[in-house]
C-alpha cells in the first residue's frame, strides 16, 4: 500500500548549532518531525513538518489521564553512508501492544514505517557517527482531544521526532534493590511502554540517587523477592558456567528489542539462556560466592550498560570489573558493528532507508 505523506522542508536547517563532539542525550533535536492525527476514527493527515511547539487544548486528555505512549529506536550510517535502523519491525509491534492496553488505536505498521523512512530521508545528515553515537528516534503517541470525563479520548496524534545521541549511561552504573516502591504489579501496564510507568519511577529513583545509587533494580510488587528490571533497561546476569540469567518478559516487565537480541545471540554464542523467576537471593548468593561475573542492564538507549554494584538491605555487593573479554562488551561490540553495518546482517534485523 502507497501511504501519502505530505513534506514541509523547514525553512533553515539548525545542523550547524550541534556540536557532534558533546551530543549528550536530548540536548538537540532533528529538524523535523513526522505527525498523524487520529480523528474520525481513522488515522489522517500523515505530514513530515519542521520540528517545533504543538499547540493543545488545556484539556487535552493525555496530560490529566494519561493515554501516552512511546517508543525508542536508533538509526546508524554505514561507512558507505546508508542508513541503517535497528529491528523497528519490534517497535512497531510493541507500540501498538501498549496502544492496546491503554485503549488508544492501533497504527498500520506501513504508517509507522512510512513515516519513519520520510522523516530520516529529511534528516539523515544529522545522524552521528562517532563510536556509540547514533540518531535516536522516539516515536510516540498521546489522546490530543479535549475531555474532561474519564474515559478513552477520541482523537490521538503519533510523532517521531529524532535527536543525535550518545550513550545514555557513560560508566558502569550501581543500582540499588528497591524493596519498598512498586514499579508494576500483576494486570497492570509494566510490558506496556506508557508514560505513567515512568512517572511513577521518578520519585523512587531520585531516593536511590539521594543514597548514592544511580538506578534501581525493581523486584516483583506482591514481595519483593524477584527481579524485574531496572529503571531504564531490561537486566542480565553472566554465572561463570556460561549462564544468562535473566526474568521473563511478563506483564509487569518490557519485552526489551535489545534484551531479546542479545539472548538469541547469546544462545548461538552458546550460552544457556534461563529465563525463570530470578530471586534476589539467587543473585547476590551468586555474587557473593564468585559465580557472578557480570551484570548488566540491555536497552535502546541505555544499550548494554554495565552494573558495577547491587546495594542490598543495606550491603553493597561490588561486581567484578569486566573487560574485553567480557560477555557484555562482546555483545555491545557484535550489536554495534551490526548496526553499524560492519558485519553482515545475517539476522535480518537491520532496516536499510532510502534517502535518495
Ligand atoms: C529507551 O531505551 O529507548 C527507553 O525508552 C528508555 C528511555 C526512557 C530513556
Amino acid at each position: 500500500m502507497s501511504v501519502h505523506i505530505e513534506i514541509q522542508r523547514s525553512a533553515q536547517s539548525r545542523l550547524s548549532e550541534v556540536d557532534f563532539n558533546d551530543v549528550g542525550f536530548g540536548k538537540y533535536f532533528s529538524d523535523h518531525m513526522f505527525v498523524a492525527d487520529y480523528v474520525d476514527d481513522r488515522w489522517q493527515d500523515l505530514r513530515v513538518v519542521p520540528y517545533e511547539n504543538l499547540s493543545l487544548s488545556p484539556a487535552c486528555a493525555a496530560l490529566h489521564y494519561g493515554q501516552a505512549l512511546f517508543e525508542g529506536m536508533k538509526a546508524y550510517k554505514s561507512a558507505e553512508g546508508e542508513v541503517l535502523v535497528f529491528r523497528p519491525d519490534e517497535n512497531q509491534r510493541r507500540l501498538n501492544v501498549s496502544a492496546d492496553r491503554m485503549c488508544m488505536p492501533e497504527l498500520p505498521a506501513e504508517y509507522f514505517h512510512a513515516g519513519l523512512e520520510a522523516l530520516l530521508k529529511l534528516d539523515h545528515a544529522w545522524i552521528p557517527t562517532a563510536p556509540h553515537c547514533s540518531l535516536y528516534l522516539r516515536p510516540y503517541m498521546f489522546a490530543s482531544d479535549a475531555v474532561l470525563g474519564v474515559r478513552p479520548a477520541k482523537e490521538y496524534k503519533f510523532i517521531i521526532f529524532t535527536a543525535p545521541s550518545a550513550l545514555y549511561y557513560n560508566k558502569p552504573v550501581r543500582v540499588r534493590v528497591e524493596e519498598k516502591y512498586v514499579r508494576a504489579a500483576e494486570g497492570g501496564t509494566g510490558f506496556a511502554k506508557c508514560a505513567g510507568n515512568y512517572g511513577a519511577s521518578l520519585y523512587p529513583t531520585r531516593e536511590a540517587m539521594k543514597a548514592g545509587y544511580d538506578q534501581i533494580l525493581w523486584t516483583d510488587g506482591h514481595l519483593h523477592q524477584y527481579i524485574e528490571e531496572s529503571g531504564t533497561m531490561n537486566v542480565l546476569f553472566v554465572l561463570k558456567d556460561k549462564k544468562i540469567l535473566t526474568s521473563p518478559v511478563s506483564g509487569t516487565i518490557l519485552d526489551g528489542v535489545t534484551r531479546k537480541s542479545i539472548l538469541q545471540i547469546g544462545r548461538e554464542w552458546g550460552y544457556q539462556v534461563i529465563e525463570e523467576r530470578l530471586s534476589v537471593e539467587t543473585i547476590i548468593q551468586a555474587a557473593h560466592d564468585g559465580h557472578l561475573l557480570e551484570a548488566f542492564g540491555a536497552g535502546t538507549a541505555a544499550t548494554v550498560s554495565s552494573i558495577s554494584a547491587i546495594g542490598y538491605k543495606g550491603t553493597d555487593f561490588e561486581l567484578p570489573a569486566v573487560d574485553k573479554n567480557s560477555f557484555s562488551r562482546l555483545i555491545l561490540k557484535e550489536l554495534e558493528d551490526l548496526k553499524r553495518g560492519v558485519i553482515a546482517d545475517n539476522r535480518h534485523w537491520i532496516k536499510r532507508i532510502k534517502t535518495a
